[in-house]
Formats: C-alpha cells, structure tokens, sequence
C-alpha cells in the first residue's frame, strides 16, 4: 500500500525517519508532500495513496475525490475538524486521529503563554506572577488535564468545566468543578480552552462569558481560532482595558487586534503549540502505527467517523 504524508506544516526529519521505518516494516511504501503551497499539489499526490496521513492539512470532499484509491486518513494530532468526515464516510475511508500524542506540547506551550502574557511580552515593566491565581480550564481532555497538572506546581488554584467528563473524576485530581460555563469566567484570572471546533463550539466564546471575567483576566487560546467570537472579543477588549488575549491560532480580525490592543493581546505566527521534536515523532509514529496495524488486522480504534 501506498502511504502518503501530507503535511503543509512538516514533521521533523526524525519524525518522518521513524514513520518511513514503521511504514516499510509493515510492507509498504512511504511518500511525502512537505511544505506544499498549492492544493494542487495535494490532489496530485493523493492520486495513487492508499493512506493518508496529514496535520492541519483540510482533507476535503476535493481532496478525498482526487484518492480514488483512500482507504484511511489519519489526523497526526487531536482536532480533526480539518477532515470532511462526511465525505470519508461517504467513501468508506476510515478516518483516525491520534489523540494524546501531542498534548503535553501544547500543555507546555499555554503554561508559557500564561507566563508570556504576564511579563509584559518579556518587555521592561512590572508583570504578575502565576501563583495564587486561579485558572479555569475549559474542556478537562487529554491537554486541559496536563495544564492543570502544570499549573498546580506554580501554586495556581485549578478549576475546570466539562460537561463530558464525571465531576468526581475531575475533583479527584484536585481540581474544583465549576457551577457552570459561566462560573469558570466569573472565578478564573486565566481561561484556558480546550476544546474541539464543532457547531455547538463555533463563535461560543464571546461577549457574555469573557465580560464576566474578574479584573485583569486573560484568556489563553491554543484550541481553536473559530470557537472565538472575534467581532465580541473586539467588543470586550474594548470595553474592559484590563481584559488581555493571547493564542496560538492568530484571529482572521489579529491585525486588527493588535493594532486596537498592543500589548494586551499576542498570536503567534504559525500554530506551535504541537511543534515540539517530541510531538511531532509522538504523533506521526501513532498514525503510522494505526495505518499499519489497520492494513494488517482491520484495527479501527481510534475512528473518528463510526
Ligand atoms: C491538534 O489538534 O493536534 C493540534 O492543534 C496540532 O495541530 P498541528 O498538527 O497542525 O500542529
């Protein structure tokens, strides 16, 4: 079989070193389509692959009519709105993500935003510190538990809001259940979100839970940039000087926040959060192995669209 790696955002060398050797020990092939700028690019080399595997790279309905041959695609990483379930479906592709493998980077990487924000962007001035403040994880999965676990070590006070997760479970690893979505805005000093863009999540974070936020409050973004309410989140910032923003998935309105905003807010330039050496060799060898292991024994754990 053919297995393709598309990654527009690439993997480290030895990331793919290690996807190519799982890849030939399972008897197949490995190609790859690094750094590409055109989807053209994408349609051409999906054209013969059997597998797929990508990043943030959008495998849609385009993508999916150009891979007669497809028979899985794996997201390397958690969020797999970039992928046209429907369309796999459709196909009868199975389609995979590899959760967990890349969350302690991301964990790391909102520790350090949180830090970032506080010392003034590393710019001379008197910042604040991370202990005794409390921090409100939206979503308790794989990253928003790492984060809490960090944090707690900088003496922060942890809550958490999700409704998909037993309270007791959360509250066993010490951290506090929050009443409700809204509660977690109302208590939290920093918002942490963690959660996947859906439709219920699209645009659900905007004026009413981020004006509840206690004075000085930041929200840390390294989700999603469409769970954001951009034109509200311009609303607020406006309205509460003291309110800051900073993520790693830069706004389709970012110019316009940093222009309005200075300081308060930050983006990076490119998504990082999974651009560790560790997340990347984490990632891309679980999808190669679950690629593998599904040719050879029909394995489907980790489907996305059953
Ligand atoms: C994920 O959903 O796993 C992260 O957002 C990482 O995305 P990336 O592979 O594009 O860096």
């Amino acid at each position: 079989m053919k297995v393709l790696v598309a990654t527009e955002k690439p993997f480290s060398k030895v990331a793919v070193d290690q996807i190519r050797e799982i890849v030939e020990k399972g008897g197949h092939e490995l190609a790859t389509l690094e750094k590409y700028t055109d989807v053209q690019q994408l349609y051409a080399a999906v054209a013969d692959a059997d597998a797929l595997i990508v990043r943030s790279d959008k495998v849609t309905k385009e993508v999916i009519a150009a891979a007669p041959k497809l028979k899985i695609v794996v997201r390397a990483g958690a969020g797999y709105d970039n992928l046209d379930l429907a369309a796999c479906t459709e196909r009868g592709i199975v389609a995979m993500n590899t959760p967990g493998q890349n969350s302690n980077a991301v964990a790391e990487l909102a520790i350090g935003m949180m830090i970032y924000i506080s010392r003034n962007q590393f710019t001379p001035g008197t910042g604040s510190e991370l202990k005794g403040k409390t921090l409100g994880i939206q979503a308790y999965g794989n990253v928003g538990r790492l984060v809490a676990a960090h944090a707690k070590s900088f003496g922060m006070k942890i809550m958490a809001f999700d409704p998909f997760v037993p309270a007791e479970r959360i509250q066993s690893e010490g951290v506090e259940v929050a009443a409700s979505l809204e509660d977690l805005y109302a208590k939290s000093d920093f918002v942490s979100l963690h959660i996947p863009a859906t439709n219920e999540t699209k645009n659900s974070i905007g004026y009413a839970l981020l004006s509840k936020m206690p004075k000085g409050g930041c929200l840390v973004n390294t989700a999603r940039k469409e769970v954001i309410n951009e034109p509200e989140l311009v609303k607020v910032l406006e309205e509460r000087q003291d309110l800051k923003y900073i993520t790693d998935i830069a706004a389709t309105n970012q110019a316009e926040l940093n222009e309005k905003f200075g300081k308060r807010v930050f983006a990076t330039p490119k998504k990082m959060g999974a651009e560790t050496a560790e997340a990347n060799i984490n990632a891309g060898v679980a999808a190669a192995n679950q690629i593998c292991d599904f040719f050879a024994t029909g394995n489907r754990k980790f489907q996305v669209n059953k």
